[in-house]
């Protein structure tokens, strides 16, 4: 079976959160499951700087104000089509903005383009591909759905993935005109959205099939308070909405093999740890001491409760934790926590920017990783945590809830728990969550018991992949009957 992905990021090219992990990994997850996966993704300069060999399989003489073409080639065990069109891709900067953090304000074009492209890449734009299943990723790829429904590939089954409703891609119904879609899509059940355009919005309407990134967040999109808006839509399609959680590349995330860190070690050799606490320790200014240390690698923003955390550090210090912050974001939360870590000197360390390496060792070295999401449609960082016997400790949300076992007493006398679970989000519930965490790793034995059996849990893409090409064939006989 062929299936086309569109996606604005895909790792190892290019990557600002775990939609490119996700991306990357799910077409080499596939490969055993009889899913040939081809990806088409924008012609950023760091994915064009990747390509070798490639052949251009699509011209467009003019695409949304410039010339295009759409390149084959296989880059990092991809198989890729890139869309190269210098007026919209070749810019420095992350996929979303400039440097200095402000939005591309011609975002709608550039998506647009790649999800038109999309479409016509569905309905035969290049010769010899022809795509049994066209799947999209969040609001960026949302169109090529619509491309399909109102253009050549109407008939070919589709999967909308929602990875963070949050981001929607709403723009003025100015723009409807420069699509090149039918006046009839600007309706209720095309593209029209609250009097504008919106990109995931009509992805979720044309789709044959919704997924979200874990079940709890499938049931969460259902109501207001995590529905963004859509959640009407939403519920209207929720017999087609299905909640498939991410896997993990277990080679990039591998405590055994890992080359950032300073000293590999396995389930059996957790002692070994030490060394990737000393290099922490000593890479964020804390002290040389055995208080438990908890890091966060994350985007600092609301979504991810940074306000909460940065509103609580003093309680964490006074806990007898200390704390490693990598993260890049808002201004307003880097600005809380270096304040936080200029009070506590020793006890809170944080490094602002984005650094794949040094998230490793974090997660090699910390003895817990603190995510006090507000929402999170799977979160990838637990995920990490766990396999590094990095023990999480979660707001019990989305697939934060679904993929971390509480060390309640139960959980513990079963040698079941694999992290902490707080909840309601609040800085009072997370104080509370770093308490017991800080109690347990007291006792060596149950601590390491929950290593362990972190380290244990099944966190490979091979059954996510499986529901994957399962829904895929789902999609298949439908369309035969
Ligand atoms: P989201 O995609 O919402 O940001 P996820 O948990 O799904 O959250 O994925 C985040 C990904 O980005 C993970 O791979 C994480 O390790 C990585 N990441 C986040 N912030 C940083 C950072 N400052 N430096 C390095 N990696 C980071
Ligand atoms: C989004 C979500 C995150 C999820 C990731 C990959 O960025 O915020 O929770 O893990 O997509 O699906």
């Amino acid at each position: 079976m062929q299936v086309l992905s569109v996606a604005s990021e895909i790792f190892p090219l290019v990557k600002t959160g775990g939609l490119a992990d996700v991306a990357g990994a799910l077409p080499i997850a596939l490969k055993g499951k009889s899913v040939a996966m081809r990806s088409l993704v924008p012609g950023y300069p760091a994915v064009m700087e990747a390509l070798k060999q490639a052949k251009t399989v699509a011209d467009y003489p003019a695409l949304f104000g410039g010339k295009a073409s759409v390149l084959a080639a296989e880059a990092a065990g991809l198989d890729l089509l890139v869309l190269d069109a210098l007026h919209l891709f070749d810019r420095p900067g992350s996929p979303y903005g400039d440097a200095a953090g402000r939005d591309w304000p011609d975002s709608w074009r550039r998506f647009a383009a790649l999800s038109r492209v999309g479409g016509d890449i569905a309905g035969g734009a290049v010769a010899g591909y022809h795509p049994d299943v066209v799947h999209a990723h969040d609001w960026q790829a949302a169109m090529t759905l619509a491309y399909m429904r109102y253009g050549r590939a109407p008939a070919t089954p589709s999967v909308m993935t929602v990875h963070n409703l949050a981001f929607q891609g709403q723009f003025g119904a100015g723009i409807f005109g420069e699509l090149g879609l039918p006046a009839e899509a600007m309706t209720l059940d095309g593209v029209e959205y609250y009097g504008g355009v919106g990109y995931l919005k009509a992805g979720l309407q044309a789709a044959w099939a919704l997924t979200t990134v874990s079940p709890t967040y499938a049931q969460e999109i259902r109501t207001p308070e995590f529905g963004m808006g859509l959640d009407g839509l939403v519920n209207l399609r929720a017999g087609d909405l299905h909640g498939i959680v991410n896997g993990i590349d277990t080679d990039i995330w591998n405590p055994a093999t890992d080359k950032h860190l300073a000293a590999p070690y396995s389930a059996k050799t957790l002692k070994a740890r030490a060394r990737n606490r000393a290099a922490v320790e000593e890479r964020f200014g804390l002290d040389r001491d055995n208080s438990p240390l908890l890091c966060i690698v994350s985007r600092l923003t609301w979504q991810k409760g940074m306000d909460i955390l940065a509103a609580v550090a003093d309680g964490i210090v006074a806990a007898g934790a200390r704390l490693a912050v990598l993260g890049s974001g808002d201004a307003g939360l880097e600005g809380a926590l270096l304040a936080a870590a200029a009070r506590h000197r020793g006890r809170i360390g944080v490094v602002i920017g984005y650094d794949e390496a040094l998230s490793h060792l974090l997660q090699g070295g910390s003895d817990a990783i603190l995510i006090p999401s507000r929402f999170e449609p799977c979160g990838l960082t637990q995920l990490y945590g766990l396999r590094y016997g990095c023990v999480p400790v979660v707001a019990r949300t989305g697939g934060l809830a679904d993929t971390v076992i509480d060390a309640n007493e139960a959980a513990v006398e079963a040698s079941a728990a694999t992290g902490f679970q707080f909840a309601p989000n609040s800085g009072e519930a997370l104080l509370h969550a770093v308490h017991r965490m800080v109690e347990l790793h007291q006792n060596p034995v149950i601590w390491a018991s929950i290593q362990r059996q972190g380290m244990k849990a099944d966190l490979s893409w091979d059954r996510s992949a499986e529901k994957y090409a399962g829904l895929y064939r789902s999609l298949l006989s439908r369309k035969a009957v």
